[in-house]
C-alpha cells in the first residue's frame, strides 16, 4: 500500500508519500513564514491563500521524491481538522479530489491523531502509550490505546504551551517565526533561576496545564526592568520561563506516570512515554521528560525534531493505519475546526 499524506491545517503545507513495506519514501514541508512575518503571527486568510497556491507543487514535488505516479497511490490522506478552517478545507478539498479522480480510498485524519502517531515513523512504539502531546494549539496528556482510541488524562485549561512560547518570543521581540525555537536558543545563555517564575497547577492532584498566568508574569519581569532589555535579561527570562514550563511539565507527566502504571498495572509488557508535537522539539524539555520517564521505568520515546512540528509523514502514517483497520471516509466528510482525540 503507498498512500499519500498532506497536511495544511496551520502555517506549514506539507505532502509526503509513505509506502506500507518500504517506509517513508518522501516529505516536504513549505513553510509560510515570510507570508506572515510582516504581521508577526499567523493571519489565517493569507494562510488559507498560500496554501491554496503551493499545495499542487508541493504534492507534486513529494511524489516527485518519492518517484510516484499517481497511479501508484492505494489511497490519500489529509489533516482535516483541528485547524485554521480555510487552510483545512483547502488540503481536504485537493485529497478528496485526487482520490475522487483515482478512484481510491480518502482518509480525514485527525491532525492531533498525527502527532500522536509521528514516534512510530522511526521507532516501533507498542500501544497503549503515554502521550504529552504538546503543540501550538494543544497541551494534553493522553492514554493511547490504538488508532482512534484516546483516553484523556488533562489538558490546558487555557492557552497551549507552544502559543506561552510564541507570546515569549513575541514580548521579547526575538524575531518570526519559530517563536519556541528561538526561546530556547536564547535560554542557551541565561540563568534559569533568574527568575523565580510560577509553576501554574503545579499543586492541584490532577494533570492539567496552564500557562495564561506564566505569560503575564513573563509581561511583569518585562516591565520591572529598565527599557531597553540587554541580551542577558532576555536570555535570563527565556531560561526562567522556559524552566517554569518544564518543571510544571515534569509534575504533570509524574503524575500521569503513576495513572498510567495503576492502569495497566496488569500488564507485563514495557512501559513507554512518548512526546509530540512542535513543543516536543524542545531538548531541554526532552531531556528532563527522558531522565524522569527512565527513573520511572518507563521508555521514552520523542520523534526526530522535523517529525515532531506539523508535517505530512504524520499524516501519511495516520492514514495508513486507518486504512489497515478500513477506516476510510467518505468524500462528504466535513472539515472540523474543532475535533478533539478522545470524543
Ligand atoms: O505542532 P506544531 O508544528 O503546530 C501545531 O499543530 O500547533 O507546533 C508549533 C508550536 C509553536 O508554538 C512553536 O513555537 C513550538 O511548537 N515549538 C517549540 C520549539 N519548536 C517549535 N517550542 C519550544 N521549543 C522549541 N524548540
Ligand atoms: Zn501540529
Amino acid at each position: 500500500m503507498r498512500i499519500l499524506g498532506i497536511e495544511s491545517s496551520c502555517d506549514e503545507t506539507a505532502a509526503a508519500v509513505l509506502d506500507s513495506e518500504k517506509g517513508l519514501l518522501s516529505s516536504v514541508v513549505w513553510t509560510q513564514a515570510a507570508e506572515h512575518r510582516p504581521f508577526g503571527g499567523v493571519v489565517p486568510e493569507i494562510a488559507a491563500r498560500a496554501h491554496l497556491e503551493k499545495i499542487d507543487i508541493i504534492i507534486k514535488d513529494a511524489l516527485a521524491k518519492a518517484d510516484t505516479k499517481f497511479s501508484d497511490l492505494s489511497a490519500v490522506a489529509a489533516a482535516c481538522g483541528p485547524g485554521l478552517i480555510g487552510g483545512v478545507i483547502i488540503g481536504a478539498m485537493t485529497g478528496k479530489a485526487i482520490a475522487s479522480v483515482l478512484d481510491i480510498p480518502f482518509i480525514a485524519v485527525n491532525h492531533l491523531e498525527g502527532h500522536a502517531l509521528a514516534a512510530k515513523l522511526e521507532t516501533s512504539v507498542p500501544f497503549p502509550y503515554l502521550l504529552l502531546l504538546t503543540s501550538g494549539g494543544h497541551c494534553q496528556l493522553l492514554e493511547v490505546l490504538g488508532i482512534g482510541r484516546y483516553k484523556l488524562l488533562g489538558k490546558t485549561i487555557d492557552d497551549a504551551a507552544g502559543e506561552a512560547f510564541d507570546k515569549v518570543a513575541k514580548m521579547l521581540d526575538l524575531g518570526y517565526p519559530g517563536g519556541g525555537a528561538l526561546v530556547e536558543k536564547a535560554a542557551l545563555s541565561g540563568d534559569s533561576r533568574h527568575f523565580n517564575f510560577p509553576r501554574p497547577l503545579a499543586k492541584e492532584k490532577n494533570m492539567d496545564f496552564s500557562f495564561s498566568g506564566l505569560k503575564t508574569a513573563v509581561l511583569h519581569a518585562i516591565k520591572s526592568l529598565p527599557a531597553p532589555l540587554t541580551a542577558q535579561d532576555k536570555s535570563d527570562i527565556c531560561a526562567s520561563f522556559q524552566a517554569a514550563v518544564i518543571d510544571v511539565m515534569s509534575i504533570k507527566v509524574a503524575r500521569a506516570i503513576d495513572r498510567f502504571s495503576a492502569d495497566f498495572s496488569d500488564s507485563d509488557k514495557s512501559k513507554t512515554l512518548v512526546v509530540a508535537g512542535g513543543v516536543a522539539a524542545n531538548k531541554s524539555l526532552r531531556q528532563a521528560l527522558q531522565e524522569l520517564a527512565e527513573q520511572r521505568g518507563f521508555s521514552f520515546v520523542a520523534p526526530s525534531l522535523k517529525l515532531c512540528t506539523d508535517n505530512g509523514a504524520m499524516i501519511a502514517l495516520a492514514g495508513l493505519e486507518r486504512l489497515k483497520l478500513g477506516l476510510t471516509d467518505s468524500l462528504a466528510f466535513r472539515p472540523r475546526p474543532r475535533w478533539p482525540l478522545y470524543e
